[in-house]
């Protein structure tokens, strides 16, 4: 279904039957917003295929070229971009519509110049915290208007444009902060590092290096020296495990069913879902494992399976920080109890997602018990009742976790406001209508 066909009042998923069929993952969406990012902030022309061309990377995209690099689509997924090895002064206010990591990263990477960058977002975005990469940001000699968009960055230190070198302990582990510190501290006048208090997504870390700048890692810990200048660099994006699960999910609950995705990484820092489905008892089976831009990716076939609830480890929360209102869905199935806990983060995602997703569960016929950090799902060892309009408060991920309950469940599901899915994933409903799922607009 293209773009604006899905801008339309509401989806609807009802019960079908076996799923079946090979699809490749969409590009990942981490991995696009830094390929986009790096390669502006290097000199000459990268070449970057595979990137995921959902509303939240082109908002990226249209930030980075208003920042002065060049960018051009050769053709589906395929981008050449221009660097000139830094940032000029924008004319507009770069407006990064739904996505955190766009303008967290961007607050970091513009910190550096001598230039003024004004951002916003849309109303979910203007509702997030910006403090926590704001605030390390201002340690290191950049100026920033507030905790809340829209706000303006001013970059370059006190003296002479450069910034002061930090080593930030950083609260929460996350990616989109330690990224935002990390691409600030190549400006910086000294060894900038994050500590983290357990392991995000390292994908920074990973791509800096192909593009000629040294990070150094230790435990917890990432440094970049600053001054070091980035070389243009051909990548390609491997598929995105937080998009996978909702075709595997699906797969794992609709009994019969046989879904294959190509292409998913499997970077470790990403894989916890798979792990934890492993747990429950999924029939997940991962093959031809390969390297695709220096990440470890491989094909993973899902079978209709009988789930049994689990007790997640809370250490396993930030390698499967996304994917919480999709397990919440496969867990309503599962025989017995889930236990999610500590998740304080997910209330400000794109939405509040324990109470969104507890309350499109709720609606659906499954118990859940909230918790300030957590969610237990009370499985049932039998199919959800369904039959509910969800409320997606504009989330895409809650929108395609409801979808998949939708297939799975005794009636319909609807989402509200489908639109946001193209925020990620913006063939998830062809993609889902090839495997059999039936989804009506
Ligand atoms: C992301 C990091 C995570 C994740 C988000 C993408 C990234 O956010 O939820 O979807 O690309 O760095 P946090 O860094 O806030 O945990």
């Amino acid at each position: 279904m293209a773009l604006d066909q899905m801008d339309r009042q509401s989806l609807s998923a009802r019960p079908s039957p076996a799923l079946s069929g090979r699809v490749r993952a969409p590009g990942d969406k981490s991995i696009s917003h830094r390929a986009l990012i790096l390669a502006a902030l290097a000199v000459g022309e990268s070449r970057i295929d595979g990137l995921l061309e959902s509303e939240d990377v082109l908002a990226t995209r249209a930030a980075v070229q208003a920042l002065g690099a060049e960018t051009e689509r050769l053709g589906a997924g395929a981008w050449r971009v221009v660097g000139r090895g830094g940032f000029d002064q924008p004319d507009q206010v770069l407006d990064c519509g739904n996505s955190g990591t766009a303008v967290r990263l961007l607050m970091g990477a513009v910190a550096g110049y001598p230039i003024e960058v004004r951002f916003d977002g849309d109303a979910s975005l203007r509702g997030r915290p910006m403090g926590r990469v704001g605030e390390p940001l201002v340690q290191m000699g950049a100026r920033v208007s507030g905790d809340r968009l829209p706000l303006t960055v001013g970059g370059g230190g006190h003296f002479g444009g450069r910034l002061t070198a930090i080593h930030w302990r950083s609260k929460a582990a996350s990616a989109q902060v330690k990224s935002a510190i990390l691409l600030a501290g190549l400006n910086a006048d000294g060894v900038t590092s994050v500590t983290e208090p357990a392991a995000s997504r390292d994908h920074t870390e990973r791509m800096l290096p192909l593009f000629g700048v040294e990070v150094r890692r230790d435990g917890l810990t990432a440094s970049v020296t600053g001054g070091q200048s980035l070389t243009a660099a051909d990548l390609t994006v491997p598929g995105d495990p937080s998009s996978a699960a909702f075709p595997l999910a699906a797969g794992l609950m609709i009994p019969g069913s046989r879904v294959t995705v190509e292409g998913v990484m499997l970077n470790p820092s990403r894989t916890g879902l798979f792990e934890t489905l492993i747990e429950m008892g999924a029939d997940l089976v991962i093959e031809n494992e390969r390297q695709q831009g220096g990440e470890a990716v491989g094909d993973i076939t899902a079978r209709g399976s009988r789930l049994k609830g689990v007790e997640v480890p809370r250490g396993r929360a930030a390698s499967m920080i996304d994917e919480y209102p999709i397990l919440a869905v496969l867990a309503s199935s599962a025989e017995g109890t889930t236990v999610m806990r500590g998740l304080e983060e997910l209330r400000v995602k794109e939405s509040d997602r324990i109470s969104g997703t507890a309350a499109m569960l709720r609606a659906c016929g499954v118990a859940v018990d909230e918790e300030p950090g957590g969610m237990i799902v009370h499985g049932q060892g039998r199919p959800p009742a369904g039959g509910a309009t969800i409320a997606t408060h504009g989330d895409h991920r809650l929108a395609m976790g409801a979808l998949v309950l939708g297939l799975a469940a005794a009636r319909p599901v609807s989402v509200d406001r489908p639109e946001m899915i193209a925020t990620s994933f913006p063939g998830f409903v062809d993609l889902m209508r090839g495997l059999g799922a039936e989804i009506t607009g």
